[in-house]
Order: C-alpha cells, then sequence, then structure tokens
C-alpha cells in the first residue's frame, strides 16, 4: 500500500487540482483535511472545466471524496457546489462523498466579520477571500463553534447560537456592521440538516478501514505552504496548516501511513492577496506570465501577482512540508522567454540569507539574489514524454531540483488531464 499526500509548496494555486485528478485514476478516495470553500481548483478534462472549491477533486473521476474534520464547511456553498457540478454531469451521493461529522461549519456571520474586518484593516489588508475562513477556525479553537453533527440536535444549535452570537454581535457592532438574529440562522441551519446530514459520518473509522484493506488514499491539500498559519509568511496567511502532516491530524488517519508528500509549485510564482513576494515581476515580463498563464482567481477573480520562481522559498517548503516529491506545472507558460531567472535567496540590509526570516519588516525588505539561465524557443506546450522538451527546459528543471534539494517527479505541460510527463510514479513511494 502506498498512499500520496499532495500539498502546494507556494501560494497557492500551483494547480493541485488539476494533479489530483491525474492521479486519481490509480487512488481509490481522496480526501480533503483542511482549507474550505478559499480554496479554487480547477479541472480540465476533454472540453469540461470543473471548478471545485469543497468538493475533493477526485469526484471528476468517480472516486469516493471524503471532507474531513480539518476543513471548514460552508453548508450553503457546499450545497451550491453539489448543484452545480451535478448540473455538469457528475453524481454526488452519500455513496461517493463523505463529510466529518466533526466537521467545522461556516456560518454567514463568519463571512461578515472576515469581510469587516478586512474593510477595518484597509491598507492593511491580508486580502482574504471575505468567505469566513478565518473566523472559522477561530471559533474552533476558542471551543465555541458548530459542527456537521449539531444539526441532528436542535438544543445544541440553540445553545450554541446564543453564545457564538453574543462574541459575534458584539465584534460586529463595534465594527459598525450589521447583526445577526438567533431565529433567522437557527431555521437556515435546521434547513440545511436534512441536505446534509445523509454524508456526515466519523470518517477516521471509514478511513481506518480502507488503510487496513490496503486501499489507496489520496490526501489533497488546499492553499500551500507559504500560507501555512505557522510556517507561511504571516501574518499574510490563511488560518490552517497547510504542511503535509495536518492531513493526519485532518483526517483522523495516521500520520506514519499519510504515504509519498508531493508538493505541487509551479515553473513560475504567483500569490493573490497582500503579503511579501520577493520575486515579484511588475513589468513586461510578469504581465506576460500572468496573461498566457490565465492568471486571475478561481474563488474571487482577482488577477494574481506574478513573479520567477523562487527556490530558496521552495526549497523551504520542502523542508518544513516533508516534501519527497515535486510536481513542476505551468512549464508551458515560460515558452519562448530568452532568458529565465530564478531567485536564489536574499539580500536584507545588505545581509544574505538562504531563507526567508519570519520578521514581517525583514520579509517587506527581501530583495531576490537571482541566478539566470537561458530560455527555450521551443515549445514543452501539451509535452506528454520528457524526450519532448527542449534541452534548455530540461535544464532549467534540473537546476530547480538542485537547489529546492528534492526531484521533480512529475511534470505538468498544459491544463489538460494527460498534458502530463511522468518521472517516478509517486504510488510507488
Ligand atoms: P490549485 O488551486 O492549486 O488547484 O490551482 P488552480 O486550479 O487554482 O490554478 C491552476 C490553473 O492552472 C488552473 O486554471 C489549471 O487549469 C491550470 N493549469 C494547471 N496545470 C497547468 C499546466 O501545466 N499548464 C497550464 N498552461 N495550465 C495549467
Ligand atoms: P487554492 O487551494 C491562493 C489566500 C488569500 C489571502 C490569504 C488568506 O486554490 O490554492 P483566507 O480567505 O484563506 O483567509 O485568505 O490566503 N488564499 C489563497 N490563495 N489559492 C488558494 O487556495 C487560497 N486560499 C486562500 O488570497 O491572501
Ligand atoms: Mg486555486
Amino acid at each position: 500500500m502506498a498512499n500520496v499526500t499532495v500539498i502546494g509548496a507556494q501560494w497557492g494555486d500551483e494547480g493541485k487540482g488539476k494533479v489530483v485528478d491525474w492521479l486519481a485514476s490509480r487512488a481509490d478516495l481522496v480526501v480533503r483535511f483542511q482549507g474550505g470553500h478559499n480554496a479554487g481548483h480547477t479541472l480540465v478534462v476533454g472540453n469540461q472545466t470543473y471548478k471545485l472549491s469543497l468538493l475533493p477533486s477526485g469526484l471528476v473521476r468517480g472516486k469516493m471524496g471524503i471532507i474531513g474534520n480539518g476543513v471548514v464547511v460552508d453548508p450553503e456553498a457546499l450545497l451550491a457546489e453539489i448543484d452545480r457540478v451535478r448540473a455538469q454531469g457528475l453524481t454526488v451521493s452519500p455513496e461517493t462523498l463523505r463529510i466529518a461529522e466533526n466537521a467545522i461549519l461556516i456560518l454567514p456571520l463568519h463571512g461578515a466579520i472576515d469581510r469587516a474586518r478586512e474593510a477595518a484593516r484597509g491598507e492593511r489588508k491580508i486580502g482574504t477571500t471575505g468567505r469566513g475562513i478565518g473566523p472559522a477556525y477561530e471559533d474552533k479553537v476558542a471551543r465555541r463553534a458548530i459542527r456537521v453533527c449539531d444539526l441532528a440536535e436542535p438544543e445544541t444549535l440553540s445553545m450554541k447560537l446564543d453564545e457564538l452570537l453574543l462574541h459575534h454581535n458584539t465584534l460586529l457592532a463595534g465594527l459598525g456592521a450589521e447583526t445577526f438574529e438567533k431565529q433567522a440562522l437557527l431555521d437556515q441551519l435546521l434547513a440545511y440538516a436534512p441536505r446534509i446530514l445523509p454524508f456526515a459520518e466519523p470518517v477516521w473509522e471509514r478511513l481506518d478501514e480502507a488503510r487496513r484493506a490496503g486501499k489507496r488514499i489520496l490526501f489533497e491539500g488546499a492553499q500551500a505552504v507559504m500560507l501555512d498559519v505557522d510556517h507561511g509568511t504571516y501574518p499574510f496567511v490563511t488560518s490552517s496548516n497547510t504542511v503535509a502532516a495536518n492531513a493526519a491530524t485532518g483526517a483522523g488517519f495516521a500520520p506514519s501511513a499519510l504515504g509519498f508528500v508531493l508538493g505541487i509549485a509551479k515553473a513560475y510564482c504567483t500569490r493573490v492577496g497582500s503579503g511579501p513576494f520577493p520575486s515579484e515581476l511588475h513589468d513586461e515580463i510578469g504581465r506576460r506570465l500572468g496573461e498566457r498563464g490565465r492568471e486571475f482567481g478561481t474563488v474571487t477573480g482577482r488577477p494574481r501577482r506574478c513573479g520567477w520562481f523562487d527556490a530558496a522559498l521552495v526549497r523551504q517548503a520542502v523542508k518544513v512540508g516533508g516534501i519527497q516529491g515535486i510536481v513542476m506545472t505551468k512549464i508551458d507558460i515560460l515558452d519562448g522567454l530568452d532568458e529565465l531567472k530564478i531567485c536564489v535567496g536574499y539580500d536584507i540590509n545588505g545581509t544574505r540569507f538562504s531563507h526567508l526570516p519570519a520578521a514581517m519588516q525583514a520579509q517587506a525588505a527581501a530583495k531576490p539574489i537571482y541566478e539566470t539561465l537561458p530560455g527555450w524557443s521551443g515549445s514543452t506546450m501539451g509535452a506528454r514524454s520528457y524526450a519532448e522538451l527542449p534541452a534548455e527546459a530540461i535544464k532549467y528543471v534540473r537546476r530547480i531540483e538542485e537547489l529546492i534539494e528534492a526531484p521533480v517527479t512529475l511534470l505538468s505541460t498544459g491544463p489538460e488531464r494527460e498534458d502530463t510527463i511522468m518521472m517516478r510514479d509517486p504510488f510507488e513511494g
């Protein structure tokens, strides 16, 4: 048995959804373990494009999808997404989707607080997706959150809503935002209950059985290591741990059985929202990467900031995330550039760093130190074997492998499922 855990190695949107969909053909179950509908995963299969936020990407292949306890679930967003993908012809039923009974719910008040706080931050905003992710995780650790299983207990819901509203209405009023009424929220939750509860179960039990039966489990991360609440560019991060270790906590699964840790990294770098980005490009090349790469957020439609590949950053992600192999995506977007730069470290107020230090001002002051490599005139777009790649493209990949101290085990050369070159099968460990 070999499982695979997929995580983002940069600031998100590396192509995790495409890779998980591709790998899912050989998996039995696909498990989301953190994040919520802040994630946006685009899968291109033939002439269909699927945009998934909460649903595990294996559903497109008809594989059993599991939403683990570490995910924050907005019931309204989940039901809307289920309706959307059903309209595209996918089957979503309790036979194909299971949700941890102990997963946390996102309520409308979480989004309201998220947005009101961002507005109050003004220039210093984090640039969140405004979907209530942070406030929902805060409620979880504050021990007042409503969980999926509570939908079956109206008295529990009523009691928890009292506590939640005492806290949140005070905050909302202080921020000058509209407050929420208990009865309306209660009615809404009770209305969701019959549509959500059929999916709920102790998923840890199913996962344990699957592990003992030698089934292949694919853990699908959302966001990325540089958005991890501990290891990322704090405070410009999301509110969950995105590293592979959290797949065990976020699903209730043996840490020793998470399998091969696959990090996904673009051949360049992008970021949505605020925060440090040392190798960001504000020039014609940055604009070109954004245009060719169609770098617009799946969730918010915001243009993504673009820059050169940051090997110092990905090396750090490899170390803290426990990444054993990298999938390099979107190399086709670099086709036709005369030369390519790779960030190999930072100059911070005259001192050289090989990693990004944790302090905010140091991160903001980090200037990239570049190594320059020749570009290629040939095309990598849609290549499906190593032999089709221009020599300079192979050199670029090899140099990155040295710098990040991890092998590139898969190369993605286009958005389509089959535009993928496998160097080593991650399920073989
Ligand atoms: P995720 O959040 O990590 O799943 O990534 P997103 O789906 O948000 O963003 C990645 C985008 O790049 C999607 O639109 C994919 O269809 C697309 N994509 C993925 N891999 C490749 C690739 O190798 N080449 C190109 N050109 N596009 C890709
Ligand atoms: P996927 O799974 C890219 C970013 C937001 C913001 C910060 C905090 O598609 O890679 P949040 O709403 O989570 O509190 O926002 O994190 N962010 C993402 N950026 N891809 C994502 O998901 C993201 N999810 C959150 O833009 O900067
Ligand atoms: Mg995305």
